[in-house]
């Protein structure tokens, strides 16, 4: 099978996802879509300023987003109307938006899938973080990343504390100070999962889950050295959106794990 493979974004994620679909055997690179960017060429590849233009002109099966959670509600809205599955990895995006996303997708019959994190070690982590939740009645996230990264705190990291919430009957226990010297140093809160985030130049994407339990703790830590660690999941996506109708959320079932 030939997929045609649009690629929403140019930034750093949307040219990564473009150079590994020019790579796959199974995929042809049909166009870049950029709002921000003056349309053109970029790397012999139409660049198209509207997503419209862009699947009109090069009738995409998939289109990958990696942009912002401001700008992907209208590239998906125009991707339903016109056929186009879905493969979103932008992050910060609200959970109404997501239900809308899902809704639109079962109404046309469309395979799709949003993922907070595409890296196969990331999945892996966040589900064991998900077997371990039930037997500690403490847990901490820390989420590493880039300093150019738009939002705090991670996807990552809310989905592995929503995840680690879900797999038991309460809360985990969030112990807070007496005094609070320094606002804010105990991080934020999910599920009684307090989420610290580290923003620093040099780092890509990493996280390390700790639980705390009597005279123990457990570390799952996952990191990513460079943004190709994505893309073995982003390929994985696009080939299982064109034998799905409805939208997938992570990339667990994919995998087997649930
Ligand atoms: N799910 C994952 O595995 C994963 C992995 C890495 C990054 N991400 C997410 O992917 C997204 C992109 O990351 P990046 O490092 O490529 O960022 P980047 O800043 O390099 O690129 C962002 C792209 O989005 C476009 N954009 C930004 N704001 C926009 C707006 N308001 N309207 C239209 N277009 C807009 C920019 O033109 C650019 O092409 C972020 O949300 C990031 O958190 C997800």
């Amino acid at each position: 099978m030939n997929i045609r493979v649009a690629v929403s974004g140019s930034g750093r994620m949307g040219r990564t996802v473009g150079e590994a679909v020019s790579a796959a055997a199974d995929m042809q690179l049909v166009a870049y879509i950029d709002s921000l960017v003056p349309a053109g060429m970029l790397d012999a590849t139409p660049l198209f300023e509207s997503p419209q233009a862009a699947f009109s002109a090069t009738s995409p099966d998939v289109v990958v987003d990696f942009t912002n959670a401001e700008w992907t509600p209208h590239l998906t809205g125009a991707a339903v109307a016109a056929g186009v599955r879905p493969v979103i990895g932008t992050s910060g995006l609200s959970p109404q938006y997501l239900e809308s996303l899902a809704s639109a997708c079962r109404s046309a019959k469309l395979g799709g899938v949003v993922a907070s994190n595409f890296a196969l070690g990331a999945v892996l982590m966040m589900h064991f973080a998900k077997l371990a939740a039930p037997y500690f009645e403490s847990a901490e996230i820390i989420e590493l990343h880039h300093d150019q990264k738009v939002d705090a705190p991670s996807g990552t990291a809310v989905t592995t504390a929503q995840m680690m919430r879900a797999a038991r009957d309460a809360a985990f226990s969030h112990r807070a100070p007496e005094k609070l010297t320094l606002p804010g140093s105990r991080g934020a809160e999910s599920g009684g999962v307090a989420i610290h985030s580290v923003r620093l130049p040099g780092l890509v994407a990493h996280q390390e889950v700790l639980f705390g339990g009597l005279a123990q703790t457990l570390s799952i830590r996952h990191d990513s050295t460079g943004r190709d660690s994505f893309m073995p999941g982003v390929l994985l996506a696009v080939r299982a959106v064109m034998e799905k109708d409805r939208l997938i959320v992570g990339l667990d079932s994919l995998l087997g794990l649930s």
